[in-house]
């Protein structure tokens, strides 16, 4: 068998024995979806200034509000009608299998839950861009009426009860991680056998911690990535190649054993 059918074996085999498996996505998990990652070529910092999407940006006046929503605007149409792709909907059947502990991801798209993941099994550390919330009094929108105020002309929407400013529910640079979310993925990384990542760079922390603290943990570590990451070298098996066509295969594989 060659090198990647290798790989594939012995990753379906792991799942197969496992008795908890995280799987930890990033943006590379979308981008079959049509949404663009962050850090390959064309990808959303290509585009856009990080900076512009800083917390410190967005507070500092309504003119950067402003602008914060334009982006967030351009951003969101990628997102909203996006269909879960073939690495999604392999992360689906894991749990119908019975063997998914939880997936923690850095993902704000939704599409897990949209392939067929529980909510309850979905740890958004980044939050999500299908809700908004106001910063003050925290009330949260749907993103789509808040959206259908700005195609209507309002460039910086404010909250109906307290006119606090709202911002899209995501965890924008130099805003403060959700507390549960960070307790629940560092609780699940560090009881886990098996830890797969897809689709991520893992250069931003605190959430790349994830990985290590899972390794260390005495879990094998799984990198499913098309570029390689900084941690391929403490990987137990690293897969170079696309999200969607990896997973399918070792879900076939996984399929059969399970089933059997
Ligand atoms: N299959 C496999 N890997 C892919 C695919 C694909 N189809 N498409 C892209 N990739 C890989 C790229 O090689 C890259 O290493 O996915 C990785 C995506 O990395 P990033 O764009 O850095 O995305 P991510 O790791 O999720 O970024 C983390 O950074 O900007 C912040 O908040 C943002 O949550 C994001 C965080």
């Amino acid at each position: 068998m060659d090198d990647l059918n290798d790989k594939i074996q012995k990753a379906a085999d792991w799942i197969a024995e496992s008795a908890t498996v995280v799987v930890f996505s990033g943006a590379g998990l979308s981008t079959e979806s049509g949404i663009p990652d962050f850090r390959s070529p064309g990808g959303v910092w290509d585009k856009y200034d990080p900076e512009d999407f800083s917390f410190q940006n967005f507070l500092a006046s309504e003119k950067s509000r402003e602008r914060y929503w334009q982006l967030a605007t351009e951003m969101y149409e990628s997102i909203k009608n996006a269909p879960p792709n073939d690495a999604h909907l392999a992360i689906a059947e894991l749990e119908r299998l019975g063997k998914l502990d939880c997936v923690i991801t850095q993902n704000i798209d939704g599409l897990h839950v949209k392939a067929g993941n529980s909510e309850e099994r979905v740890i958004q550390l980044h939050g999500t861009s299908l809700y908004v919330t106001c910063l003050s009094c925290n009330k949260r929108y749907e993103r789509d009426p808040i959206q259908e105020r700005i195609r209507q002309g309002i460039r910086a929407p404010y909250c109906d009860d307290c006119g606090g400013p709202l911002k899209p529910a995501t965890i924008s640079f130099g805003q403060s991680m959700p507390v549960e979310e960070m307790q629940e993925a560092d609780r699940r990384s560090s009881t886990c056998d098996l830890f797969i990542v897809i689709g991520s760079s893992l250069v931003v922390q605190p959430a790349a911690s994830f990985p290590l603290i899972a390794r260390r943990s005495g879990a094998k570590l799984v990198i499913v990535n098309r570029d390689p990451t900084p941690y391929d070298s403490v990987a137990d098996l690293v897969i170079h190649g696309e999200a969607g066509v990896t997973m399918a295969g070792i879900l076939q594989k996984v399929r059969k054993m399970v089933t059997n």
